[in-house]
């Protein structure tokens, strides 16, 4: 094996292990552990790591071949599928049995999965993100008059444009549950709010007086290949699964305008197609923190531009960047707590909440609150 093919392996490797700790670290719920183990066999495993290690680096190898195995797993009905979740059911039981079965799986297939690999992107779609706007959206409801117009950019599957078709609930230990929302939803999200402040649950959802998704690839779920694929590329497990089952089956019912286009390039002509008295609220979630640093510095440019014309709202939850070892900022450029870098330096994965205002051109941005990237928890500030 060449160096390059050893340095590629071992880096595959660190990234599946990294993506298990992160997504369930010692204190995750028991029905993780299909997600934990999967991906430490993607670390492990001779023929798992083979196939993750030839996918190009930029295409997120260990996620694109874990959907790659849960997408293949269910087309050909194979018998190591009783171990994933169907939406609506429980997590099928851990036995010592998944691993071998797993990789008899994928020597069996490899062909079939290296076509996959080559021929699909990884696509996370997570509605539960929601949880983490829905506070902003409202808070701008309730100081604003005006209509508000939904812009929801990197929409991928569109889960994020029918926020206010779903049921929230709200946790803490030290007050009761609070919820809103649409009790009879399919779509029922429900957040732990950590120690510190609540997080301004409204009694009501905001209303939506016009609602639009952007993004290069917007994915439509109402074509079979394309829900199964996405449907590979949740988690498995059985929560996660479950929500965005539930949530696809709402974007298919209530089909949104989108539009397909780089962000950067379409925005004002998306502003310009929203209702002239609306107040334009931008949404994204875990899409800026892509972007490079060259293109993050357009959309602040772009913001200023389109804030000179029309008053505008910009919500974010995303990870600090740059991505990885080095994330020091947050993509709005709010100021950080120190220990938010520092969780970030040592591993933690959150998005950052904030909100950035424009209003006759003049900005002003707030940091309001971190959460996990799947909801599950809440930090409000
Ligand atoms: C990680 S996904 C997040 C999807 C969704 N917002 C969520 O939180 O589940 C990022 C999405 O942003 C889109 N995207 C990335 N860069 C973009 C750009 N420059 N313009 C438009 N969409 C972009 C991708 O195609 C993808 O659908």
């Amino acid at each position: 094996m060449t160096h390059a093919a050893v340095t590629a392996r071992s880096v595959v490797a660190g990234q599946a292990r990294a993506i298990a700790a992160a997504w369930s670290p010692q204190d995750a719920p028991a029905g993780w552990w299909l997600t934990a183990e999967t991906f430490a066999a993607i670390a492990e495993e001779d023929d798992l790591l083979d196939l993750a290690a030839a996918i190009p680096p930029d295409r997120l190898p260990p996620l694109l071949l874990g959907a790659a195995v849960a997408f293949l797993v269910r087309e050909r009905r194979a018998a190591v599928g009783r171990y994933y979740p169907e939406p609506g059911g429980g997590q099928p039981r851990r036995d010592g049995g998944f691993r071998a079965e797993l990789v008899d799986f994928v020597r069996a297939e490899r062909g079939a999965l290296a076509q996959l690999c080559a021929t699909h992107r990884y696509q996370m779609n997570e509605v539960a993100r929601c949880a983490d706007v829905l506070p902003v959206l409202a808070t701008i409801g309730a100081e604003d008059r005006r209509p508000l117009a939904l812009v929801d950019l990197g929409t991928g599957a569109g889960l994020g444009l029918h926020l206010d078709r779903y049921h929230y609930t709200y946790r803490s230990a030290v007050s009761p549950d609070r919820t809103v929302g649409d009790r009879t939803s399919p779509v029922l999200l429900t957040c732990e709010v950590r120690a510190g402040a609540q997080p301004p649950v409204p009694a009501e959802l905001p209303v939506m007086a016009d609602r639009v998704g952007v993004d290069v690839e917007p994915l439509d779920v109402a074509d079979p290949h394309t829900l199964a694929w996405l449907t590979a590329c949740v988690p498995p497990e059985s929560g996660a699964v479950t929500r965005f089952a539930a949530a696809a089956a709402v974007a298919r019912a209530h089909p949104a305008r989108s539009v397909r286009g780089n962000l950067l390039e379409v925005l004002g002509d998306v502003v310009a197609s929203t209702p002239r008295d609306a107040l334009v609220c931008l949404v994204d979630t875990y899409v800026h923190v892509f972007l490079p640093p060259a293109d993050l510095r357009r959309f602040d440019d772009l913001l200023t531009e389109l804030g000179r014309e029309r008053d505008l709202e910009w919500i974010s939850v995303d990870p600090l960047v740059p991505l990885g070892p080095d994330a020091r900022a947050s993509v709005q450029g709010l100021d950080l707590p120190a220990a938010w870098v520092r969780d970030t330096r040592e591993g933690g994965v959150f998005g950052v909440i904030g909100r950035v205002r424009v209003r006759r051109g003049r900005r002003s941005g707030t940091l309001l609150g971190r959460a996990h990237p799947g909801a599950d928890w809440l930090e409000w500030r």
